[in-house]
């Protein structure tokens, strides 16, 4: 890609460019440090790179492509310099269990990606604190009170009964023609909200009120955290410009969202501190972290954390699952045939889940194609180390690109076709242990939301599954739906999967 059409690709300014290159020119060589040579000696390989700019014109506005690509050419492990950054992306299994289990002690820090550097929240900060004693606190409190196997079992009504709404919204709009992610995202955002504030926060409806509000500022603040071209973390002298208002706008949208949280946190404050509360009365996650001596702004922080990683993630992964089995007529009939065999009542309850294997292949085979987060989250190196006998730099900003290794044909037999079949009977998992197969990450920084994620992608595909025929508008042929995608922290659908239920 040369210049220009990089510039015009991702909607940059010419005088923005330039001015940030003078700027650049200007500064940075008196005042940044760079890696010493040494250390610059033994990178892992990449293409050549421009004056100034480095490799920045040839990642675009799709990176898990483009460096794909570029790793088809140099290698499991690339090296390719932004700007000022370096940057290192492991493409392959080995690449991956290099990163994430050999070193995972030294490159478990996180790079942080503008939309999230505002000083008065990084502290409080579970998804971008480096591994320190808050992120240890706040790991070990999430899965104590969210995401233990006792906190999971506790849950399991209110799943049922969020995805009872959104099963009866479905039958109430039967022949209208529906965009499935702003339902599941509903149902998802109010589970969530549930568990950590004991109440729904949107309603399933299709007009425009004050609930729309609050998902807009969700999808915002992941939007702003997903940016791809972004000068001030490429050149880190013209980063307190924030040339592309990326900071003054996420932040616009964090105060919006706390808002919200702020009357609710209130409302708990004075039942846990009432002088008759004993522990046992606690209802919500928002209840533990006031009883561990949370204050509202931490809580505001961890909790719009929460439910951006949990309700975005969890949506598009069940998104991307129905638009395969929408182009695949034929697995979905073998799903179909699945759960006639095994589920004997009307509505699908959570014990029948474990007996689909089938649709539990599904799923692996969906997030092999589409994982919804394809980078995962931006590692740093907090100390020089090396990976595949190639030295990371202190400093350096790795990811590990799942998108790439899930199409990779020394990977997967006939990776770009979905065939479930290959994972019936093998044991493969994502769990963590398998690194061809890594849609949650894997080590220190692994998600911690996994197991909601997996029981709430299950439960809402089996009900959809159970209860309905997925019908695609306007005749739409099923072969020819499109799969393309849309680059963000959150990958989505570039065009809305937009479906008709018809009871079956
Ligand atoms: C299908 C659903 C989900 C997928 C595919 C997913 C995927 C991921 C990935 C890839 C990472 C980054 C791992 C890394 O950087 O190495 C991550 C981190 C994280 N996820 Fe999830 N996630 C899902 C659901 C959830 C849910 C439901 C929650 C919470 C309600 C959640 C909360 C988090 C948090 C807090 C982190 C940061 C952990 C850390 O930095 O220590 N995720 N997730």
């Amino acid at each position: 890609m040369d210049i220009s059409s990089f510039l015009i690709d991702n909607n940059l300014p010419f005088p923005l460019f330039f001015l940030s290159t003078f700027l650049f020119l200007l500064f940075t060589f008196k005042q940044t440090k760079s890696p010493s040579s040494k250390s610059l000696k033994n990178l892992p390989p990449g293409p050549p790179k421009l004056p100034i700019i480095g490799n920045l014109h040839q990642v675009g506005n799709k990176p898990h492509i483009s460096s794909a690509n570029i790793a088809r050419e140099y290698g499991p492990l690339i090296s390719l310099h932004l700007g000022k950054q370096l940057v290192v992306i492991a493409s392959t299994p080995e690449a991956a269990m290099g990163v994430l289990k050999t070193q995972d002690r030294f490159l478990s820090s996180r790079f942080v990606p503008t939309a999230f550097q505002h000083k008065n929240l990084l502290p409080n900060s579970l998804i971008w604190s480096e591994c320190n004693q808050t992120w240890r606190n706040l790991r070990t409190l999430t899965r104590t009170h969210m995401f233990s196997n006792k906190a999971l079992e506790a849950q399991s009504a209110l799943r049922e009964e969020k995805i009872g709404h959104m099963m009866d919204f479905l039958h109430s709009k039967q022949g209208q023609v529906i965009n499935i992610e702003d339902v599941v995202f509903t149902t998802l955002f109010n589970t969530l909200s549930s568990i950590i504030f004991a109440k729904d926060l949107i309603v399933l409806n299709d007009n425009y009120g004050r609930d729309d509000e609050l998902k807009a500022t969700l999808y915002q603040i992941i939007e702003f955290g997903g940016r791809v071209i972004d000068f001030g973390s490429f050149f880190p002298i013209l980063e307190r410009f924030d040339l592309h208002g990326i900071r003054k706008g996420s932040m616009k949208q964090f105060l919006k969202a706390f808002g919200y949280w702020e009357y609710i946190i209130e409302e708990r404050r004075s039942q846990v501190s009432s002088s008759t509360w004993s522990s046992e009365e606690a209802q919500s996650f928002v209840d533990h972290l006031l009883e561990n001596g949370f204050s509202n702004n931490q809580i505001h922080e961890l909790v719009t954390e929460l439910f951006v990683a949990g309700s975005n993630t969890t949506t598009r992964t069940v998104v991307w699952v129905m638009s395969e089995l929408v182009r695949h007529k034929e697995v979905m009939s073998k799903v179909d045939d699945e759960m006639k065999k095994e589920i004997k009542s009307d509505k699908i309850n959570p014990s029948h889940l474990s007996k689909l294997y089938y649709l539990q292949a599904c799923i692996k085979e969906a997030m092999r194609l589409h994982p919804a987060v394809p980078l995962l989250l931006p590692h740093k190196a907090a100390e020089t180390c090396e990976v595949m006998n190639y030295t990371i730099p202190k400093n350096t900003k790795v990811f590990v690109n799942m998108w790439a290794m899930g199409r990779d044909p020394k990977v997967w037999d006939d990776p770009l076709s979905f065939n479930p079949e290959r994972f019936m009977g093998s044991k493969m998992d994502f769990k963590g242990q398998d690194f061809e197969l890594l849609p949650f990450g894997s080590g220190r920084r692994i998600c911690p939301g996994l197991p909601f994620g997996v029981k709430s992608v299950e439960f809402i595909l089996a009900s959809l599954i159970h209860e309905f025929k997925w019908v695609l508008p306007d005749g739409e042929e099923h072969s020819k739906l499109d799969m393309n995608s849309k680059f963000g922290i959150a990958m989505k659908r570039e065009k809305p999967l937009k479906l008709i239920f018809e009871k079956k």
